[in-house]
């Protein structure tokens, strides 16, 4: 029998399926923000101000409690998905609390399986959620596909490092993955994956470069002319 190779991170990965990724975030939507939530604050508001620069619409995938939402600026459209209506929930009270008007709707639905017809947004963006999801290279292409040629692509994330301290630790937690809700072992590559996602930008960001924030440009569509090849 032949053995396929396989990444490190789907090696060790305990598989989340859908219903342990609700599980672990209806435990986290209470204490989320003064937890992660803050620890990932830096990342979370450096993409925003990138994505103020632009305009048109945009959809922020796995939104969480919705913490990035006031930091949008008003010229902007926001829709927001999530998987975990616990965290869903807090974002709703968040738009409320804070009054906020351009929301243009929060929905549950699943990132790999995004329900907008293709080229819907200007940018589309993932923070701290390809690394949750079961399939992160059906995602990235559920990302590209919405986004519009030309459109950005923006992911905030943790990527694991093969050595070192970091990495060890990142090895052991592994199968503890189901019970934090994301796998610390998880190679960048798992993202570039795309032919029609241009990595155009890179950079590791506060605290201590452990996060990572990369922006694509979704290329135009190779239209094939019947008569090119001859
Ligand atoms: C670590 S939280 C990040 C939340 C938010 N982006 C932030 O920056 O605070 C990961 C979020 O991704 C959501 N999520 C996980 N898998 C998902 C999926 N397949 N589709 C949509 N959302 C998902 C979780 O419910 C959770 O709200």
């Amino acid at each position: 029998m032949v053995r396929r190779p396989q990444s490190q991170s789907a090696a060790l990965a305990h598989q989340m399926d859908h219903d342990d990724v609700r599980d672990a975030y209806r435990r986290w939507a209470p204490v989320y923000d003064f937890t992660f939530g803050k620890v990932s604050t830096a990342g979370r508001r450096h993409a925003v101000e990138l994505i103020n620069s632009s305009n048109g619409k945009v959809l922020e995938v796995g939104v969480g409690t919705g913490l990035s939402l006031p930091e949008y600026k008003s010229h902007l459209e926001i829709t927001g998905i999530d998987l975990a209506p616990e965290m869903l929930q807090k974002a709703h009270e968040r738009i409320r609390s804070e009054r906020l008007t351009n929301i243009a709707g929060l929905h549950e639905m699943d990132a790999g399986d995004l329900q907008f017809p293709d080229a819907s947004f200007d940018t589309v963006v993932a923070m701290y959620v390809i690394t949750v999801v079961p399939e992160p290279e059906k995602v990235m292409r559920e990302l590209a596909r919405v986004c519009k040629p030309g459109g950005q692509v923006m992911l905030v994330n943790h990527f694991s490092q093969e050595e070192g301290v970091r990495g060890w630790v990142e090895r052991k937690m592994a199968p503890f993955a189901d019970l934090v809700g994301w796998h610390s072992v998880f190679e960048m590559s798992r993202v570039m994956g795309c032919d029609n996602l241009k990595l155009v930008e890179r950079k590791s960001l506060r605290p201590w470069g452990i996060f990572t924030m990369m922006r694509f440009r979704k290329q135009a569509d190779v239209v094939h002319h019947p008569l090119a090849a001859e």
